[in-house]
């Protein structure tokens, strides 16, 4: 019984997230609409908006994310360089090229 209750909310979590499926920016897409959107849309008047993020660079992004403000901490915790590639590329619609085993993440 618990476990039936386990994989409902499980399935809910992957049908709630579809994007997730693909890579590149359409995952980073969908990785900011769970890890950022609550508080870069607005909510935190501190935060740049999407917007304004969408005009930073891909590497101000990623440094961001690597580097981030306590505040930032928790929501950038456990996100791969991948993720982060994915992220920038969605924010920015800038291609980011292959960097060592890394592949291209190409804008859409
Ligand atoms: C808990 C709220 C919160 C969440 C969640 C959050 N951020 Fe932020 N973020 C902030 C705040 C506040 C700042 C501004 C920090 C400062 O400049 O003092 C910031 C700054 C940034 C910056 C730097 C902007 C600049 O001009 O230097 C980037 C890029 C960024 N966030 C991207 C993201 C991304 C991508 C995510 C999701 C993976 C995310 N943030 C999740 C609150 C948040």
């Amino acid at each position: 019984m618990r476990l039936t209750a386990v994989a409902a909310v499980l399935g809910i979590a992957v049908l709630a997230a579809p994007a997730f499926a693909e890579p590149g920016p359409a995952e980073g897409g969908a990785i900011f609409e769970q890890r950022c959107k609550m508080c870069h849309t607005g909510a935190i008047p501190q935060a740049p908006t999407q917007d304004k993020l969408a005009l930073l660079d891909n590497a101000k992004i990623i440094d961001a994310l690597t580097n981030p403000v306590p505040m930032m901490a928790g929501a950038v915790s456990g996100m791969s360089d991948e993720d982060k590639r994915n992220v920038a590329v969605f924010l920015t619609k800038k291609s980011l090229p292959a960097e060592g085993s890394l592949p291209e993440v190409k804008a859409e």
